[in-house]
């Protein structure tokens, strides 16, 4: 009987947000495109045939300004930028399928037609707008959004008063369908907290939007009028429909709808999240299945952002690894991207901090990792080759392994890397803790060959699975792994099912020449400040020491001295105990509805972990973040002393919302 002909490969269309050139590409930028990247990889693993768009947003008025000011044409300037977008994303080993710019004509001629089929179709008309632009922001906004000083309240860009003829998007007309798609799709906003954002957003009135600007002499000209150029935003959220070849290519809906679309929050509830949608259903065509919004890398408590100087470049800190590892750069790349995407929050902001960085490093890197391959690569009692698989198997890792497979892959249906890679390293957990266990080699010292070589084939196999699982998000060092393993790299599409199956090691291959995969960096060696890729103001904190206490300057401070220290009404949401420290709890709290962060304080001694969910108290929420006994945390609380010595929590003598201004 012939076989039912197997269907047709699912595409997983990640796509994420193209961007402006006015600048050069950021640790948080890299994020959004590492998160795709890492994405299509897995997808890939597992036979999907993933596609990963990226690209140029080209045409806002700050380009033009900044082309000016470099005395270069603007098209001349925005080649050169774009470039520097390609390089960093092959710097940063990012595999996307297509670069797409939008002064390439064949997106102009698209946005063209969409102007066009919505003018015929009554959804584009003419008006006059006044009110105000931020050239900053590349937004236009109502005076409610604008201080008295003509800031916009959110961003704090400058804002001007315009008075133009503009065309219209009746974005107003989509209000209703909009919200019944997002209460309809309970996973086409993400994650939950952005969901919630954009109803509340939708709830106090969709206003239609001007889509037209008159001409600076720079963006794509508005059909049959040369007086004006469609408005960047509108230009650019159609680089999604570009790419799939929409309108000409009938194919294109093996591409559209995506799957997600990805980037940071600012442009999630505005653009993405509402006039995009908008504008695909007055296109009549169908919606993205996820619109995946992260948080931003922040520093100093401030979001990072190239034109504010405080957030680096991907190759500065990659260059500072070396500098302090001595691994070659490959190797610190993938360090650099671990650390990205461990740790970026969907939910909430992180802050960028070199110290974690190295702290993950050595931690999870170096130590954790660099042991489950060295210590049986290297071991005494390893004979270099693949030993027999066990015939009466142990569950202890096999198991381990199933739950983390599901784990990983549950955490990346949305992209949560952060999730996966905590999976990933729950199996490492799980190994090195089997060794520690068995001990092989007392095993080997009573000549217990047989139990040997069970426990080195099941911890070489969980090995082989986390080398595996890494690969996406890690390919340099998966590689690294699967040679000094003695198998081939993870490169198969669509390998997953039998790959994540236990007892893939072939027994009787041979293994590879052990090597250290993340040697370790030592943190008591001090950087050189040119070395240091951020530009602080105070030296970095090592792993074991909080920040220095500034130099006293007299017995009293300014009130500006004092303004600059943001105390916060925060939630207490769980508290556990840090192993090994006595006086410390690792808190988890919340400083407002985006807001959730970790925090270390020494009141361990006076408060048990149990009787401090719920509790409301008082941090400094700015405070340089510091590790503390290899913790993070981001904050400091605030607590008296009584004549015992003992920690009594300040606390708002009424119930406010966590977030509340302490002053
Ligand atoms: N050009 C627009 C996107 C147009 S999409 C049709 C844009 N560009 S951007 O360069 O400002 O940002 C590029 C991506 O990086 C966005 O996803 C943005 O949200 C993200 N990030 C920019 N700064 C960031 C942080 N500090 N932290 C994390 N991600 C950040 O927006």
């Amino acid at each position: 009987m012939a076989q039912d002909p197997s269907p047709p490969p699912k595409r997983f269309y990640v796509t994420t947000p193209i961007y402006y050139v006015n600048g050069a590409p950021h640790v948080g930028s890299a994020t959004t495109t590492l998160l795709a990247d890492a994405t299509k990889r897995f997808q890939r693993l597992r036979g999907a045939n993933p596609y990963f768009l990226t690209g140029t947003d080209e045409h806002a008025q700050k380009v033009a300004d900044a082309a000016q000011a470099a005395r270069k044409a603007p098209q001349v300037f925005v080649d050169e930028v774009s470039q520097r977008f390609v390089e960093t994303w092959r710097f940063l080993d990012c595999d996307y399928d297509r670069f797409i710019r939008t002064s390439e004509p064949e997106h102009k001629a698209v946005v063209g037609e969409v102007f066009r089929r919505l003018q015929a179709s009554g959804d584009v008309y003419l008006g006059t707008y006044e009110g105000w632009y931020s050239v900053g922001d590349e937004t236009f906004y109502r005076d409610s959004d604008v201080d008295e000083r003509g800031f916009v309240r959110e961003s704090g860009a400058k804002v001007e008063r315009v008075q133009e003829e503009v065309h219209y998007f009746r974005l107003s007309a989509y209000s209703d369908r909009l919200k019944a798609h997002i209460r309809a799709h309970p996973d086409f906003l993400l994650p939950e907290t952005r969901r919630n954002e954009v109803l509340a957003f939708i709830k106090q009135g969709l206003r239609d939007i001007a889509i037209t600007r008159r001409t600076a002499g720079w963006g794509i000209p508005v059909p049959g009028d040369d007086s004006k150029v469609i408005y960047v935003w509108f230009d650019a959220l159609i680089n999604y429909l570009t790419a799939t070849g929409w309108p000409h290519d009938p194919n294109f809906s093996t591409l559209w709808p995506c799957d997600a679309h990805l980037m940071a929050k600012e442009i999630y509830t505005r653009f993405h999240a509402t006039l995009w949608p908008a504008l695909l259903l007055a296109l009549d065509l169908p919606l993205p299945r996820h619109v995946i919004g992260h948080g931003w890398w922040t520093v100093g408590g401030e979001k990072g952002a190239k034109s504010k100087g405080n957030i680096p470049r991907a190759e500065d800190v990659v260059a500072y690894l070396e500098e302090r590892s001595h691994a070659p750069q490959p190797i610190c790349v993938d360090a650099l991207r671990y650390y990205l995407l461990r740790d970026i929050q969907f939910s909430s902001d992180t802050e960028f901090s070199l110290d974690i960085l190295v702290a993950r490093y050595n931690a999870d890197l170096a130590n954790d990792l660099g042991n489950v391959l060295n210590r049986v690569l290297r071991a005494k009692y390893f004979s270099g080759t693949i030993p027999d698989r066990p015939d009466e198997s142990d569950p202890t890792l096999r198991e381990a392994a199933r739950t983390t497979v599901a784990a990983y892959q549950a955490a990346l249906e949305h992209v949560h890397w952060g999730a996966a890679l905590e999976a990933v390293w729950n199996l490492v957990g799980a190994t090195n803790k089997f060794l520690d266990e068995r001990k092989p080699w007392i095993l080997a010292k009573n000549g217990d060959t047989k139990a040997v070589h069970d426990t080195l084939y099941d911890t070489l196999e969980a090995t082989r699975i986390v080398a595996l699982l890494l690969s996406p998000a890690l390919p340099h060092a998966a590689r690294e792994m699967a040679r000094q393993l003695g198998i081939p790299d993870f490169a198969a599409d669509g390998c997953w099912e039998a790959a994540t199956a236990w007892g893939g090691l072939v027994p009787s291959t041979p293994a590879g020449e052990p090597s250290p995969l993340f040697p370790r960096i030592d943190t008591k060696t001090a950087v050189a400040p040119a070395a240091n890729p951020i530009k602080e103001k105070s030296p970095p904190v090592n792993e074991t020491s909080t920040s220095p206490a500034a130099a006293p300057t007299g017995d009293t401070i300014t009130i500006d001295d004092f303004a600059r220290i943001q105390l916060r009404v925060a939630d207490i949401l769980s508290a556990e105990k840090i192993e090994g420290a006595k006086k410390l709890l690792r808190l988890q709290i919340r400083v407002g509805e985006n807001d959730e962060r970790q925090l270390v304080a020494g009141i361990a001694e006076s408060y048990s972990p149990d009787d401090l969910p719920g509790k409301k108290i008082v941090v400094i929420a700015n405070l340089q973040p510091a590790t503390i006994r290899g913790v993070q945390s981001q904050g400091m609380l605030l607590a008296a002393t009584d004549a015992d010595g003992r920690a009594i929590l300040l606390t708002p003598e009424q119930s406010v919302p966590a977030g509340s201004k302490v002053r």
